[in-house]
């Protein structure tokens, strides 16, 4: 009997951690039937749409359409609908969910109290910072999975010293880089560099934000903008601007601020494709996000993180990351180093190689196999 598998997506970071598994499981449609379950937390054509198309996604099965609104009512409703789903006759055997997001922990929960077996993509990371919403998710969501799939050795290791069973733990390596393996020589071919204005010669410095704990409050983004500034009158600056990001600029009276930035192109969030090539030429990157911390070490790109910790300890100890202080002279002053030529480098953590998704099938195999 083939096996019922729920592949869940939500938000931006989701789709391309489980493109490369929809692939593989398809593949193997004599032992699994997948369902793609879009939550809806991402909903605009450019946080969702556009990386369906260029990650060659299907639609989803369901589309569960929840929409924004504050962790509590945004996780509230992606449980009420994701039972709701599941009770109406769509009961899997197996729920997979990938990171860190509010639909990753709702969807685990739903799962879970039915008795169904949950597993975890990316699981054991930590920033021990527990106002960081999605550590809460990813500490909640380990601890009531069945299977942890881990992308470096300190998952591991995070995962055995809070107490979860050696076999449950599958270190199967980083399936964000099998998408980008996958699609790197489609990304070549993007057109971005000349719909930007940007030549093959020319540096630039690609920002991304959107981590609350930047973006939210004034004193916060404001420094970074003044930081952006200086940083502005060395190196061109590329800025796709996250919503949440773009709505605190205006809400926060901050437009004229960024408007004053010298060398600054700005655009909307920018497709899968694009954003990769945009990552692979960029002279250094300037970001709070998790992924983009594990991508610009696959690519060998400098990666300046603006935040006090992260969760992915490996990209510094090993790749071209550095988390860097949050001071407006700190920021300048690590950008300018790099401009300067004193560029870390990095190599590629273990199992980052594109094979994460057959791995991860060969232990879902295993555990089938093991519950007959
Ligand atoms: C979420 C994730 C975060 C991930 C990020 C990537 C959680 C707790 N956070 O944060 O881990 O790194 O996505 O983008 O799950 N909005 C739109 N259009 C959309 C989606 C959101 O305009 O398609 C707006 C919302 O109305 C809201 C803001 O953006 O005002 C934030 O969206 P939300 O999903 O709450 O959190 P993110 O900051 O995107």
């Amino acid at each position: 009997m083939q096996k019922i598998i729920h592949l869940i997506v939500g938000a931006r970071p989701n789709f391309m951690k489980m493109a490369p598994l929809y692939e593989a499981l398809k593949e193997r449609d004599d032992g699994y039937i997948t369902a793609l379950i879009h939550t809806g937390q991402h909903y605009d054509e450019k946080m969702s749409k556009l990386f369906f198309e260029d990650l060659g996604m299907p639609e989803p099965d369901a589309y569960l359409h929840v929409g924004s609104g504050t962790h509590g009512q945004q996780t509230a409703r992606i449980i009420e609908r994701y039972e709701e789903y599941i009770l109406s006759g769509n009961r899997p055997d197996l729920v997979i969910v990938a990171g860190d997001v509010n639909s990753t922990i709702a969807c685990a929960l739903v799962a879970k109290k039915l008795h169904i077996s949950v597993a975890h993509l990316e699981a054991g990371l930590r920033s021990f910072d527990d106002r960081m919403p999605e550590e809460i998710n990813r500490v909640l969501t380990d601890r009531i999975s069945d299977l942890l799939f881990t992308p470096s050795e300190d998952g591991n290791a995070n995962l055995l010293k809070e107490g979860v069973p050696a076999e449950k733990i599958r270190l199967v390596g980083n399936i964000m880089i099998d998408s980008l393996v996958e699609n790197r020589a489609k990304a070549e071919k993007s057109e971005v560099m000349s719909e930007l204005v940007i030549s093959e010669q020319e540096p630039y410095a690609l920002v991304t934000l959107h981590r609350p704990s930047n973006v939210d409050e004034i004193s916060g983004l404001q420094m970074l903008l003044s930081a952006f500034r200086k940083i502005g009158e060395q190196i061109r600056i590329i800025f796709p601007v996250h919503p949440r990001t773009s709505k605190n600029i205006e809400r926060l009276g901050l437009s004229s601020q960024l408007a004053e930035i010298p060398n600054l192109t700005i655009t909307e969030p920018i497709g899968y494709l694009d954003f990769m090539k945009l990552q692979m030429n960029a002279k250094f990157i300037l970001t709070d996000s998790g992924g983009i911390q594990e991508e610009s070490t696959f690519f060998g790109v400098p990666c300046l993180t603006l935040r006090e910790n992260t969760e992915r300890p490996i990209t510094i100890t090993e790749g071209t990351n550095q988390l860097v202080p949050l001071t407006s002279d700190s920021i300048v002053h690590y950008s300018m180093k790099i401009l300067q030529g004193d560029v870390k480098k990095g190599t590629v953590p273990k199992y980052w190689d594109g094979k994460t998704a057959e791995r991860v099938v060969r232990v879902l195999d295993e555990f089938f196999e093991s519950r007959r």
